[in-house]
C-alpha cells in the first residue's frame, strides 16, 4: 500500500563528487571527493517544477526524466509512499562529463532527499545498504554511488542478482588527494564501450596484485601508491579518447606523483603524501587545459527535513 504524502513537506541533501577506479580497482574502487551538490525537494498537491543552478542549467532536462527525480520517485516507491506534485531545486557544483561521479551524486541525492520526505511520513527511511543498492541499480555499477553514499574510500563489489554492497576504508591521513579537471567532456557510456570483453590472464593478475596493493597503500602504506595506482585494465584503453589526459598521466607519474584516470575520465586525480604538487606539474596542468585543486575526501551523502542540511 503507498501512502500519498500531503504538499508541504520539505527535505534536502548534501551529496559529493566521487573518483571511481583509482586505477586497478575498476568498477570497486571508489573515494568520495569534498566538492559537494544539494537537492532540495518539497512536495506540493501537483505538478513538477525544477530549479537547477550552476552545472548543468539549461542543459539537463526539466521533466520527468531528469536523473534526480527518476531517483526521488525510485526512493519513495522503496520507502512504500508516493508524491503528487514536487518542487525540486538542485545546486550543482560537480562538473558534469569529467568522471567525478555526477550521475551517481544526482541519484545518491535523489534517493537521500526521498528518504527526508520519508522520514516526515510513518514509513521507515532507507538504510545506507538500501541507498548503495538503489543508486548501483541506476549507474550500472557500484563504485561511485557507495562512495557518495558512504563517504570517503570505498571498496564495492556486486553479487549475483545483482547486488551491490560496499565497506568503507580508512584512508590514512597522509594522502593529499588532487583532482586535475579539463575543460573536455567525455561520455561514460562511450569509454566503456570501447573497453575489450576479454583480457589476458596475465593482465588480469596484474591488476588484481595492484588493487590488492592499493588498499594495503590507502590505508596503511602510502609510500606504496606509485606501484599501487598502476593499471593495465582501463587506462590504456581509454587514452586515445582522451589524449590530453593520457599525457598528463604520463606526465605526472615521470614526476613521481602516483597519478590515475577518476572514473571513466578525462580528470585525472593525483594522490600524494606531500601537501602540494611540483610547480612544474601544476604548470604542465594550467598550460594543458586542467584546473588542479587540492581536495579532502569527501563525506557521504546527508539529508534533513527543511531547507538545510
Ligand atoms: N568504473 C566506471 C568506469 C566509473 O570506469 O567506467 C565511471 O565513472
Amino acid at each position: 500500500m503507498t501512502e500519498s504524502l500531503p504538499a508541504g513537506l520539505l527535505a534536502t541533501a548534501v551529496v559529493p563528487a566521487s573518483s571511481a577506479n583509482l586505477g586497478p580497482g575498476f568498477d570497486s574502487l571508489g573515494l568520495a571527493l569534498s566538492l559537494y551538490d544539494e537537492i532540495q525537494a518539497e512536495t506540493t498537491d501537483s505538478g513538477l517544477v525544477i530549479e537547477v543552478t550552476g552545472e548543468g542549467a539549461g542543459q539537463v532536462p526539466l521533466d520527468e526524466s531528469h536523473l534526480v527525480v527518476r531517483a526521488i520517485r525510485r526512493g519513495l516507491a522503496a520507502g512504500g509512499v508516493s508524491a503528487s506534485g514536487l518542487n525540486i531545486k538542485c545546486r550543482n557544483v560537480i562538473p558534469h562529463s569529467r568522471g567525478l561521479g555526477s550521475s551517481a551524486a544526482a541519484v545518491v541525492g535523489g534517493l537521500a532527499v526521498a528518504n527526508g520526505l520519508i522520514a516526515q511520513s510513518g514509513s521507515q527511511p532507507l538504510t545506507l545498504d538500501q541507498l548503495v543498492q538503489l543508486s548501483s541499480e541506476f549507474e550500472g555499477h557500484p563504485d561511485n554511488a557507495s562512495a557518495a553514499v558512504l563517504g570517503g574510500a570505498v571498496v564495492s563489489y556486486t553479487e549475483p542478482g545483482p547486488v551491490y554492497a560496499a565497506v568503507p576504508l580508512a584512508l590514512h591521513p597522509d594522502i593529499h588527494l588532487f583532482p586535475a579537471i579539463p575543460q573536455v567532456r567525455s561520455s561514460t557510456a562511450e569509454t566503456r564501450a570501447v573497453l575489450p570483453e576479454v583480457i589476458a590472464h596475465t593482465d588480469a593478475t596484474f591488476n588484481v596484485s595492484r588493487a590488492a596493493l592499493l588498499v594495503v597503500a590507502l590505508t596503511q602504506r602510502p609510500d606504496l601508491l606509485m606501484a599501487a595506482t598502476e593499471d593495465v585494465m582501463h587506462q590504456p584503453q581509454r587514452a586515445a579518447a582522451m589524449p590530453a589526459s593520457a599525457e598528463y598521466l604520463a606526465m605526472l607519474r615521470r614526476s613521481g606523483v602516483a597519478a590515475v584516470l577518476s572514473g571513466a575520465g578525462p580528470a585525472v586525480i593525483a594522490f600524494s603524501t606531500e601537501p602540494e604538487l611540483p610547480a612544474e606539474v601544476l604548470e604542465f596542468g594550467a598550460a594543458n587545459g586542467f584546473v588542479v585543486e587540492k581536495m579532502a575526501v569527501g563525506q557521504g551523502v546527508r539529508w534533513t527535513v527543511g531547507a538545510g542540511v
